[in-house]
């Protein structure tokens, strides 16, 4: 008992003297004072920020209805509970309460989660609004109509996409994240189907979409009638057995998150092995390319968008594990990437009014290639307002 502490004492000393750590109070006063200058820019309640492509100062909007309307209205629920500014709380609100519409339109793709977890979730999590509460509840009933018993997963695109045997069932990894609602709905007063639905999708992705080195597919297509796998692709990764970044990083989330949500000990088992291959094939500055299989390696761009989830995830599972040793290794990894991402080289700064640089979104289609993207945002922030939680606890 004794030498298994002097050994986690050890290590954890060696981790700390190895890998820089991060005053995370310091890098969040970097946020709210990018969002200061961003917010005014932003005057349309019915348009997103989604993107700065190079060369620009200022966020690119979209519609509502875009897969990462979510993430703007999240992250200023994040600067709000961390600065307590009114300022920024009726922001929040007024870019949250604009997505209620996409409700109202037949359901178009699994995203719902993304985009009502990371806005009306964080504002229910902090106002407990019974309005936002029933709009949550909306959203995961809605969720829960693409949910196919065969297969045992929610249907990701219900339309054709180039490669995914339409009208076959395709399932991506992407689509773990969107669990966190009809966990969080079947707790708070929707169907406890919906905590099935969950539990039966990461269930099912933890069969089919990983191999054997657990590095994962970004895309599995089943047999709509009878649930067999028909193949693992990729959609926005370099090749279909790569480990695309980001596909990754939201596996690593994803199963952290089910675990915490279930308490399964498979969901943990997995979210470490596939945090363990995506950790032990980082670069050097602990950011990784967008694809880890790129062939222009070291030349190829990077993603701070994975780096961004992946640590807001390590965090996380190093409060979920009971190994010391992993608790620290866990832990002086998120802080080595968030220390990364907190230099000069990923924040933004006066470059753009985002917070960080250099993410990738769909390298194979061209587009958004070394940007600022609010994901990346979302998720840095997420993972400092645990970090300064848990700093804040260590005090
Ligand atoms: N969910 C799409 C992406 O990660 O780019």
């Amino acid at each position: 008992m004794r030498y298994t502490f002097l050994f986690s004492f050890l290590i954890s000393l060696q981790s700390f003297a190895q890998k820089p750590s991060v005053n995370a109070s310091k890098q969040l006063d970097y946020c709210v004072a990018q969002l200061k200058k961003a917010v005014p820019e932003q005057t349309d309640y019915a348009r997103e920020p989604r993107r700065i492509p190079a060369g620009q100062k200022n966020w690119n909007t979209v519609a509502v209805t875009d897969w990462t309307s979510g993430f703007w209205p999240g992250t200023l629920w994040y600067a709000y509970e961390y600065a307590k500014d009114p300022f920024l709380k009726a922001k929040a609100e007024g870019f949250t309460e604009s997505l209620a519409t996409v409700l109202n339109k037949p359901v178009v793709d699994h995203d719902l989660g993304f985009q009502f977890y990371c806005s009306y979730g964080n504002g229910y999590r902090l106002t407990k609004s019974p309005a936002y509460k029933k709009i949550l509840l909306r959203a995961a009933d809605s969720l829960a109509t693409l949910f196919n018993p065969k297969v045992g997963t929610i249907l990701s695109w219900p339309r054709p996409v180039p490669n995914m045997e339409w009208p076959q069932h395709n399932t991506i990894m992407d689509n773990m994240i969107n669990l966190e609602l009809l966990f969080w709905a079947s707790k708070n007063g929707g169907s406890k189907k919906l905590y099935d639905i969950a539990v039966s999708h990461a269930t099912t992705t933890m069969k089919n979409h990983f191999r054997p080195d657990w590095t994962s597919y970004h895309v599995v297509v089943y047999d709509k009638q009878t649930g067999r796998k028909i193949k693992g692709v990729t959609h926005q990764g370099y090749a279909d057995n790569s480990m695309w970044a980001r596909g990754q990083a939201w596996a690593i989330y994803g199963f952290t998150m089910s675990y915490r949500e279930s308490g399964r000990n498979e969901f943990l088992e997995t979210a470490q092995k596939t945090a363990d291959v995506f950790i032990k094939n980082l670069p050097a500055d602990h950011v990784p390319y967008w694809d880890f299989n790129a062939p222009d390696i070291p030349d190829a761009p990077r993603d701070a968008s994975a780096a961004a989830v992946v640590s807001s995830a390590l965090l996380e599972l190093s409060t979920l594990v009971k190994d010391k040793a992993l608790q620290v290794k866990y832990r002086a990894e998120a802080e080595a990437m968030l220390a990364s991402l907190s230099s000069d080289t990923y924040q933004s700064h006066a470059v753009n009014n985002a917070f960080l640089l250099h993410s990738t979104g769909h390298k194979p289609n061209n587009s958004e290639i070394d940007v600022s993207i609010n994901y990346a945002d979302y998720y840095y922030i997420e993972a400092l307002l645990r970090l300064n939680k848990l700093q804040e606890a260590e005090k």
